[in-house]
């Protein structure tokens, strides 16, 4: 099975704060790390260093050739990754000593990517391979419906959570990875017109009788991973780790939970292996980079 991931690729500038900066209020840093992330790319990075055959396709400019250097040394094949004149896509993180983030993202090359390039790319996937996606580049309908047609499943991550989401031809998701936020948004309300609960189980059921195809995943930080599918349902717990950086969390999860299902670990081991690498990933700073390899995460048969 090959892994296409058709997603973004950033310039993460790090800006290292005391607290997240307020309106109306600058404050200094103590320091700016330039490094390589996006959720496409880290989620293709997790997936390779998880041990799988991966693909990422995207867009950047002169300036993103590092994240291609990067992904190739993890075994991405970055081939299908169109570089243009125009610049890479950034995200200015601002990262408080607890660990947590503000992001604000400028799109660059994730938004000029064409349907033309689409169509080229998927040409070389077929049935039984597998496409990832997130919510960072245009046209991510386009590319879920023609995937679709082409007989790959669909894992989609709907992040950052937009209006652009309830658009998506969602009934099409095979593997959906939400967190809190992104579930109780997509749950919105229940049948009958209440709001569905805020808990993982309420949101999870919300999401079970809406999307009965595809399988539910929601990652709730400390509480680890909920699973649903049908009447099916399971949870994974994480590792107690100091917090030094959330960022790329749950795209090390995306990863690690497509690859372990892939290496067939039972359900239970697949969620914990997840949040295993997603700790890992926490517990370190930056996002691409801090994603563990397979030997820190598997079981030592395994690796
Ligand atoms: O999920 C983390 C990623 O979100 C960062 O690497 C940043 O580029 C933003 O896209």
């Amino acid at each position: 099975m090959k892994v296409l991931v058709f997603g973004s690729l950033n310039i993460d500038l790090i800006f290292s704060v005391d607290h997240i900066v307020e309106g109306g209020e600058t404050i200094s840093s103590s320091s700016l790390v330039k490094s390589a992330g996006g959720k496409g790319a880290n989620q293709a990075a997790a997936l390779a260093k998880a041990g799988m055959d991966v693909y990422m396709a995207g867009k950047v400019g002169q300036d993103g050739q590092f994240l291609l250097t990067l992904l190739e040394s993890y075994g991405v094949n970055t081939g299908a990754v169109r570089v243009y004149e125009g610049a890479s896509g950034q995200a200015l993180i601002q990262l408080d000593k607890t660990g947590q983030n503000a992001i604000v993202l400028y799109a660059g090359g994730n938004a000029a990517i064409t349907i033309d390039e689409i169509n080229r790319t998927l040409e070389d996937f077929g049935e039984g391979d597998c496409i990832v996606l997130q919510n960072e580049i245009v046209f991510t309908g386009e590319i879920m419906k023609a995937a679709h047609k082409r007989g790959l499943r669909i894992c989609l991550n709907p992040s950052p959570y937009d209006e652009k989401i309830a658009a998506l031809p969602l009934d099409l998701v095979n593997i959906l990875f939400v967190n809190e936020i992104e579930g109780a948004a997509l749950a919105g309300s229940s049948r009958d017109g209440e709001p569905v609960g805020s808990r993982p189980p309420e949101i999870l059921g919300s999401l079970t009788g809406r999307f009965p195809k595809a399988e539910i995943i929601l990652t709730a930080g400390r509480e680890g991973a909920y699973y649903g599918f049908g009447d099916i349902r399971e949870r994974g717990n994480i590792v107690d780790v100091p917090v030094v950086d959330t960022t790329g969390a749950g795209d090390t999860f995306t990863g690690y939970f497509i690859a372990a299902r892939y290496k067939q670990y039972p359900l239970q081991a697949a969620l914990d292996i997840a949040c295993k690498a997603a700790s890992l990933a926490v517990s370190r700073k930056g996002a691409m980079e801090a994603i563990p390899l397979a030997v820190e995460v598997f079981p030592p048969e395994e690796r």
